[in-house]
């Protein structure tokens, strides 16, 4: 078995025979979510931590309902109930979860780093579930997941990410992610949403163009407009931003008949993604979210696994 982990912090760090276990495990646990019984005992008698100190819904409930369905004890401590809020510091907290024996750690943090950081001052395992702009590993394994589901591999294939590439962990892990099993990766955005020489990086070009981006697509990528992390006016205006690169009905013409369209979600319809395409592009939609419950499982077990190596 490849893989020999303690944290999961990145797709950056990943190789791609670990990227491959991670994937075929989570087929392991798909079955198991199919059946009428949907439990196994796995995590029986480890506890996960669930420290989530910037809002969300889905992926919070996707780790919960994992480890749940691997037997684990699960503890949710969110940001506005704990005493973060009274000025405790993280590492505090940190070290008082594990005055409980906390086997495992998800963290999501506004600041990029933040579960690296936690990683290097507990004996836990921590899994990043999104640090800043940074990476969003989780998100990224199952986009893969879905993507190899449908059309069979990872390898050879033009990603096409889409939108503000500048704040999205989402568009960075999945970089990595795609890029390290052998696909070729295009980001387009306007020139004020691209990282600055991310060109540079290997199967990754940027692209200004949104109809010859979708041509070339074997998987698209959509990305929200994440206007909460934009400090500054990237675009004139939202219906200049929509124009040029929101996937509408006309743009969708462009599309090859088998591309696999995703989204991470929240989907800001009409913005990122015509309302007029929900019937059409729900379900594959959809489909992340069954895959990212999966794939959650296969992270946390093979976490458990209690491989001491620190990487
Ligand atoms: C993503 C995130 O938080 O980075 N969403 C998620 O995990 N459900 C993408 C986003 O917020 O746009």
């Amino acid at each position: 078995m490849g893989w020999k982990k303690k944290h999961l912090l990145g797709i950056k760090d990943l190789t791609r025979d670990e990227i491959e276990t991670v994937l075929n495990q989570a087929k392991v646990f798909k079955e198991v979510s199919q059946r009428a019984v949907k439990k196994t005992p796995a995590l029986r008698g480890k506890t996960v931590v669930n420290l989530f100190f910037e809002s969300s819904t889905r992926t919070r409930i996707s780790f919960e309902l994992a480890a749940k369905r691997l037997s684990a004890d699960v503890i949710n401590v969110a940001s506005s109930s704990s005493s973060l809020t009274k000025g405790e510091s993280l590492i505090d907290t940190l070290k008082n979860i594990e005055a409980l024996s906390c086997d495992i750690a998800i963290v999501r943090h506004q600041v990029a780093g933040t579960p690296h950081s936690l990683a290097e001052h507990t004996r836990a395992s921590v899994v990043n579930a999104g640090d800043g702009s940074n990476e969003h590993p989780t998100q990224a394994l199952l986009d893969m997941f879905t993507v190899k589901e449908k059309i069979g591999t990872l390898k050879d294939l033009t990603v096409t990410i889409i939108g503000d590439i500048l704040h999205s962990r989402v568009a960075r892990s999945n970089m990595w992610g795609f890029t390290r099993s052998g696909s070729q990766v295009i980001l387009c955005a306007p020139p004020t949403l691209i990282p600055r020489g991310i060109e540079e990086i290997e199967h990754v070009e940027v692209s200004y163009d949104l109809p010859s981006s979708l041509k070339r697509a074997d998987v698209v990528i959509m990305l929200r407009l994440q206007r909460e992390r934009q400090t500054s006016h990237f675009f004139p205006t939202l219906r200049e931003y929509t124009r040029y690169f929101s996937l509408t009905e006309a743009a969708a013409e462009n599309l090859k008949k088998n591309t696999v369209v995703m989204h991470p979600g929240p989907v800001n319809w009409d913005v990122e993604i015509s309302s007029a395409l929900k019937e059409r592009l729900s379900p594959a939609i959809l489909d992340q979210v069954t895959n990212g419950l999966a794939v959650r499982m296969a992270v946390l077990y093979l976490l458990s696994l209690g491989k001491e190596e620190k990487s």
